[in-house]
């Protein structure tokens, strides 16, 4: 009966093609594959994070295999990467960097969606390529004229740069082959997608094979990778946290959605210092690099505000001067005071707090405190612990803050102030921005250290002491 034939063949097609795909749950945090759901990785112990693909059943092995199979190679023999490092020509990158890409490495760019990466990897292509460089812009994004559009804003429209607007990685791999770039930029790589593998762009296997893929060509032909990863809500890059493990650095570009300035931040490195900070501006005409952090953060200081202190931070390599502001409040309803911290370690906070109750008998148990390093920095480091209990107290008893006067120092539990790490550039960044006062541990003062530095010492007085307590009575005015 030919009817029953004609009805029955979709059936079968179907059913040849469903038996071609198989069902995959995927850990999105180390990328252990199972067939059944299970609540915890047994590979990475991480809770909750199988998700569920379809992959074809003969999908490729991992292609995460650059390394030489297998050879022994005494360490004198292997011909080291070549020093020369590939140098955006935007400075506050290239810091970043650690002195610019390395030929051959994979950059992972993540941060939240409009917050400027495309047109930091744009600027810093357009750099490259109207030097000596070939460069692939990949956008999987935007159209050819988009990034025409953004390059004319830039005043770059007339540049050398290649662009290609594509998602399949068999066609952009074909163009890197065929063109030999020196460095290629893809955005983003939650749009990239493998077709034979069979599942949707930005899963788990996506973005693993993909990545595995783009790591391998660039080892293989030192082509240096610049890839844009999106952000999730918590703060990861969206798909599988070997995603981080696999790259060679691992960048975040993180502002305020209603400030205008930018900051770089390197979480991973493989080849340079994590604690490295890039600062800009985001203007209308692009991202420009702000060459004084410390003025930008002081722009708009209060005068005469209690609960305001300035601490000469150091963010890897560079000082910078943060101003730290506290506001501490009666609480009105009784039960747990509210604690807030931003841009600060909470339980540093709180310990500081703990210090403040106990040393000095402050009572600080119900009130409200808030906390905050201005301006969107983060400022971990404990050495910001003293600003951060003279603010406390000043807002706490509203008094006033010295006038033009910085504290630096990490505190203990007993309230004793300990000494930090390079004081001495800390202190120049002080003096260069108009500070006449700097009040440090006596722990840092040793050994006459004043002495070694009398060019700062005669325009800016440093002042040691040993415990909170003291440095209280030293800077808080009336
Ligand atoms: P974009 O680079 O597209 O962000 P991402 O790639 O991280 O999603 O930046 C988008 C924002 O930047 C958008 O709100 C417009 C703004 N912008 C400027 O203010 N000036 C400029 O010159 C450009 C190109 C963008
Ligand atoms: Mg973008």
């Amino acid at each position: 009966m030919p009817a029953k034939t004609v009805k029955l063949l979709p059936l079968v097609k179907e059913i040849n093609t469903m038996a071609r795909e198989k069902v995959l749950f995927i850990c999105r945090e180390c990328g252990y594959e199972t067939y059944k759901w299970m609540g915890r990785c047994p590979s990475c112990q991480s809770w909750q994070t199988f998700q569920e693909e379809r992959v074809l059943k003969k999908g490729p092995e991992s292609s995460f295999t650059w390394r030489s199979a297998g050879e022994l190679m005494p360490l004198g023999e292997i011909v080291p990467l070549e020093d020369e490092r590939l140098r955006t020509g935007i400075g506050e990158f290239d810091r970043v960097l650690g002195g610019g890409a390395v030929p051959g490495s994979t950059v992972l760019v993540g941060g939240d969606p409009g917050i400027g990466k495309s047109t930091l990897l744009l600027q810093a292509a357009l750099r490259l390529a109207s030097g000596d460089y070939r460069v692939i812009y990949v956008t999987g994004e935007e159209s050819l004229q988009q990034v025409k559009m953004r390059a004319a804003r830039l005043n770059s429209s007339r540049n050398p740069l290649l662009v290609l607007a594509e998602t399949e990685y068999s066609i952009i791999e074909k163009q890197i082959l065929q063109n030999t770039p020196h460095l290629v930029i893809l955005d983003s790589i939650q749009t990239v997608l493998k077709s034979e593998l069979g599942t949707v762009p930005g899963s788990v296997v996506q973005i693993r094979e993909v990545t595995a893929s783009l790591i391998q060509l660039a080892k293989s032909r030192q082509i240096t990778f610049f890839i844009v990863g999106h952000v999730t809500k918590d703060g990861a890059i969206a798909g599988p946290r070997m995603l981080e493990h696999m790259v060679d650095c691992v960048l975040y570009f993180e502002g305020e959605r209603y400030q205008n300035f930018r900051i770089l931040r390197g979480v991973k490195n493989r080849f340079g210092s994590t604690n490295e900070i890039g600062i800009f501006t985001m203007e209308t005409r692009g991202l420009m690099e702000v060459d004084n952090p410390s003025a930008l953060f002081l722009e708009q200081r209060p005068i005469d505000a209690a609960g305001s202190v300035v601490v000469p931070s150091m963010e890897g390599t560079r000082p910078l001067l943060v101003e730290i502001q506290a506001l501490v409040t009666p609480s009105c309803f009784g039960g747990n005071p509210r604690r807030v911290s931003t841009g600060l370690d909470y339980n540093r906070v709180a310990l500081i707090i703990a210090v403040l109750e106990k040393r000095l008998g402050l009572q600080l148990y119900n009130g409200d405190i808030f906390v905050n390093a201005v301006g969107g920095v983060k400022v971990l480091e404990p050495a910001t612990d003293l600003g951060v209990s003279l603010s406390i107290a000043s807002s706490f008893l509203d008094r006033l803050v010295l006038p033009k006067t910085m504290v630096v120092g990490e505190i203990g539990l007993t309230g004793e102030v300990r000494p930090v790490n390079r004081l001495e550039d800390r202190l120049r960044e002080g003096l260069k921005m108009g500070f006449h006062r700097c009040i440090a541990a006596n722990g840092n003062l040793r050994k006459g250290f004043k002495d070694n530095i009398m060019d700062i010492t005669e325009k800016l007085d440093i002042v040691g002491v040993s415990t909170v307590a003291e440095a209280l009575n030293l800077v808080l005015k009336g």
